[in-house]
């Protein structure tokens, strides 16, 4: 049985495959309505999510399957004290399928060891989550016809945001990436995705504090929120949350073919006027979500 917990999990073959698959889905959704009839997805979700939890239920549902779960701690038996093992361990009886987020680092990991179903993690605090990135690779791949020689800057919170973490973890096995870090000192990378991703494969990155310096050399542009939830202190995120907000004056010297990510959900970081620019991705990124995250559900139930 496999899970699904860090995006080096997956082969490049296999992110490969999985892009295909939910591009084939896009273009023919009607020849996948059926394929997870009598297949049951719960989502375990000990962390707040919209887009998350709702697309890999809505995957389920259109792929013909049913979905069952929770949608924060509170309602759940962790609130009577149930270990997180225990947990899984009976949801792994009523659902094929599992798909967990936990405000701890490595709670996925953990579940996996006492699950007798495949585990996707959905997000563990400030460390993975490999479905976003999966969304995230079908995103560019789509908007730009390839994954390698890009040049991408991440902007923002860069050491509690976990969609970075892992986007850079498996754009390092595509060639000619150039990285480029967008942040306040106090929020950028964590040491150890420098020295296990950029010096280990010998990845070099530059690292700047401002998007106008380097606006005009991206190809992709990786906005992020700053992680409240993360923070120590109230007063540190109240100094460090706005420190970017992109807007129409600042995509001024932008190349037109940028593209514009976002996890979401955002809150000030891009101004709501660059919606409607084309540029915009990030709407389009979270339907790519939902596909993606039907390509691997079938993956992971081995439904051909
Ligand atoms: C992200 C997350 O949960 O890490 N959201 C998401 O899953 N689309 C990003 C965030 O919360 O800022």
């Amino acid at each position: 049985m496999r899970h699904l917990i860090d995006p080096m999990d997956l082969s490049v073959q296999e992110i490969d495959d999985l892009l295909d698959l939910a591009d084939d889905i896009i273009a023919h959704k009607e020849k996948y309505a059926k394929v997870c009839e009598g297949k049951k997805l719960a989502t375990l979700f000990f962390e707040p999510s919209t887009r998350t939890r709702l697309s890999f239920e809505a995957a389920m549902m259109e792929l013909g399957g049913n979905v069952l779960g929770f949608s924060s701690s509170d309602s759940s038996s962790s609130s009577k004290g149930e270990s997180v093992a225990d947990t899984v361990k009976v949801v792994s009886c009523y659902a094929d399928i599992i798909a967990m987020r936990h405000p701890k680092e490595g709670a996925p990991l953990l579940a996996s060891m006492k699950s007798d179903s495949p585990i996707i993690n959905a997000g563990d605090g400030g460390h993975n989550h490999p479905t976003q990135t999966l969304t995230d690779l079908l995103t560019i791949r789509r908007e730009k016809g390839r994954l390698n020689n890009i040049t991408i800057g991440f902007c923002g919170d860069l050491k509690f945001g976990r969609t970075v973490h892992s986007l850079i973890k498996a754009l390092s096995r595509y060639d000619n990436i150039h990285y480029v870090m967008i942040s306040p000192e106090e929020l950028e990378i964590p040491k150890y995705i420098k020295e296990e991703v950029f010096e280990k494969e010998g990845i070099t990155y530059d690292q700047v504090r401002t998007i106008d310096e380097v606006i005009d050399k991206l190809d992709i542009l990786y906005m992020t929120r700053v992680q409240r939830e993360r923070f120590f202190n109230e007063a540190d995120y109240i100094r460090l949350k706005d420190t970017y907000i992109l807007d129409m004056p600042k995509l001024k010297s932008a190349k037109e073919d940028l593209s514009i990510l976002h996890p979401l959900p955002r809150v000030n970081e891009i101004a709501v006027e660059v919606d409607d620019d084309p540029r915009a991705c990030y709407f389009r990124q979270a339907l790519n979500g939902k596909y993606v995250r039907m390509a691997l559900i079938m993956k992971m139930l081995e439904i051909d």
